[in-house]
């Protein structure tokens, strides 16, 4: 049978019943779970061992779990895919956690039907995709159910091949290859295995992201699982405060089950790093200055600038990229006229170019990452490198302690580009901009040297931003996929932005179940923990 109607009455009817199915505050999540299809014979037993207190509330969810789905995607604590897929997290500090169980679903059915479990039985969950978050709790959890989306692995080609569909349990490697035999690709990470959903989730910079913007602003939609279980199609067209509020606003609003993001014709590029010893350093300064700046001139052009600590010597690494097959572009010139110690730039393919950059970020080391954001400006990215040097002298002894501090500007056309479609959360603004994008991150091997680590950290973030306020070059914004634990990043998107994310966070999620069930990562107040 066929439907006929005029396109706008059409669209209104689709509206309202999207609408209506989208708020309902006080679903029944017991009527929600038989509707899910769970038998009521599970629910009731769930219900009977609740009233019991005994055993805990997780193991009584995590049996649940087990009885609708099965041994397959429900891992308990001494199955041995259990402790392979606990310790599949890059960060020591994340590996170490141990939930209660696992549990893998296959589509967004099983996700609503793991929220709406969670709820009843009222026991915490965090939801991993690449599991490249550094810190403990941000996509592990302690004893509570770890929900890790590696078989939500789809990627799909729409028919005109404008829009791939891809599913939360990608890296962007696997994104690439696939994309890369259509000559296509996306704005998704750089590093091969970071995942699909947390780096989009909480903004995501490309190499290309001079040319399509960030990832975060490349999404067309969200296929989203919300607090009440339903399953909703967000875009700027449906649901449009909650499209808004998911463009940085990480895991406060729901699950991610499905991204459409807009595809773009890519075939070879050219890429690589660059390692500069000590006495270039005022000129590589100088070049990442100046490519900030100009930008716009010709943004296929990308770069990453760190400062490192390595083995005694001070070095720093341009990692630098063209979107085309071409090594000699004019306007990195001045980089590569700087004299280098190793030179890794070539022409490749972009999944290729991912992997580069993956061998340098070994998983199973302990790991921190920090953020903040100044005018660009070059002083000031000379005071960046002078205090991170200082600082990261007194811990140097740290055992095996690799320190960088990487910097990248978010450009005029990255800015630009975050107006479409009704803009994003992240509170930032093509007139107040270009910026540096600072990014503190370590590793190291004992957690006896964490505290002077984070501390020496926390050092360079609070004396660099002292200096950028003194300068008056300093912006609140913490990129969210930088920052660490101890840094409020909703906060710093500004009061405004603030408030209007916890205005949609109340219709979406009226009893707060991503605050208070899903505790991990930066939720809409403060940061998730307090440095001692
Ligand atoms: C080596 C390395 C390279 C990096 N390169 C880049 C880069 O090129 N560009 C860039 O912008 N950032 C980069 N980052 C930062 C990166 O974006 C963040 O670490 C990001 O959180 C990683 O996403 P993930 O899915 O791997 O992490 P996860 O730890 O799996 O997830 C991070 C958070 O997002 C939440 N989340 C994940 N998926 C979903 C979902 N489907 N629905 C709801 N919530 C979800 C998780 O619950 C968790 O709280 C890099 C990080 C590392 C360690
Ligand atoms: C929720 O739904 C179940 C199943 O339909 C029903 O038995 C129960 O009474 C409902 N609870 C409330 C509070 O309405
Ligand atoms: C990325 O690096 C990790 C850790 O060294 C390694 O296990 C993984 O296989 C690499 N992934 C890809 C896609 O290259």
């Amino acid at each position: 049978m066929r439907l006929y109607c005029a396109f706008t009455l059409c669209t209104s009817v689709l509206g309202v019943f999207g609408q209506a199915r989208a708020e309902p505050a006080n679903r029944n999540a017991t009527q929600a779970l038989l509707d899910n299809g769970v038998a009521s014979s599970i629910i009731s037993s769930l219900t009977e061992q609740l009233n019991k207190k005994s055993p805990s509330t997780c193991s009584v969810a995590c049996n649940t779990l087990k009885a609708v789905f099965g041994s397959d995607d429900v891992l308990l604590q001494d199955e041995a895919q259990y402790k392979y897929l606990s310790s599949a997290y890059w960060s020591q500090q994340q590996a170490l956690v141990t939930p209660i169980c696992i549990f893998t679903p296959s589509k967004a059915i099983d996700v609503s039907t793991l929220v709406l479990i969670s709820q009843l039985s009222q026991c915490p969950f965090a939801v991993k995709s690449g599991g490249h978050a550094a810190f403990s709790g941000a996509s592990n959890i302690e004893d509570g159910i770890t929900v890790v989306l590696e078989k939500m692995k789809n990627i799909e080609l729409s028919k005109d091949k404008k829009t791939a569909a891809i599913g939360p349990g990608n890296i962007w490697y696997d994104v690439y290859t696939t994309l890369e035999s259509h000559n296509l690709a996306v704005i998704g990470g750089r590093v091969a295995a970071i995942g699909v959903g947390g780096l989009t989730l909480g903004g995501g910079i490309s190499f290309f992201s001079n040319i399509h913007g960030w990832a975060c602003d490349s999404v067309v939609s969200f296929e989203v699982v919300t607090a009440s279980g339903v399953v909703l199609d967000v875009s700027a067209a449906k649901h449009s405060d909650l499209f808004w509020a998911l463009r940085g606003g990480g895991n406060n609003f729901g699950i991610v089950t499905k991204f459409t993001l807009k595809t773009f014709p890519q075939g070879q590029m050219w890429g690589g790093g660059k390692q500069i010893l000590e006495p270039g350093f005022p000129a590589v300064i100088k070049a990442f200055y100046n490519l900030g700046m100009n930008a716009a001139s010709d943004p296929n052009a990308g770069q990453i600038l760190s400062f490192a600590y390595v083995q005694n010597t001070r070095i720093a690494s341009a990692d630098l990229q063209y979107a085309n097959p071409i090594a000699n572009a004019a306007i990195l010139a001045e980089y590569m006229a700087i004299p280098s110690i190793g030179d890794t730039t070539k022409v490749r393919s972009l999944a290729d170019l991912t992997v580069q950059f993956n061998s340098s970020n070994p998983s199973g080391l302990r790991e921190t990452y920090w953020a903040a954001t100044f005018k660009l400006d070059e002083d000031m990215t000379t005071f960046i490198k002078d205090i991170f040097f200082e600082e990261i002298s007194l811990i140097a002894d740290a055992s095996a302690l690799i320190p960088a501090a990487t910097l990248q500007v978010i450009t005029t056309p990255q800015l630009e580009n975050m107006e479409r479609n009704g803009g994003n959360a992240l509170g930032l603004s093509a007139k107040s901009g270009p910026f540096i994008l600072l990014n503190l991150n370590n590793m190291w091997a004992e957690a006896g040297d964490d505290a002077r680590v984070l501390k020496a950290n926390a050092n360079i973030i609070q004396r660099t931003v002292a200096e950028a306020k003194r300068r008056n070059l300093h912006h609140e914004y913490i990129y969210m996929n930088y920052a660490s634990q101890f840094q409020a990043v909703i906060p710093s998107y500004g009061a405004e932005n603030q408030r209007k994310l916890k205005a949609i966070a109340r219709k979406y999620d009226p009893t707060e179940v991503f605050q208070r069930w899903q505790p991990g990562y930066f939720k809409l107040d403060g940061s998730p923990s307090i440095l001692s």
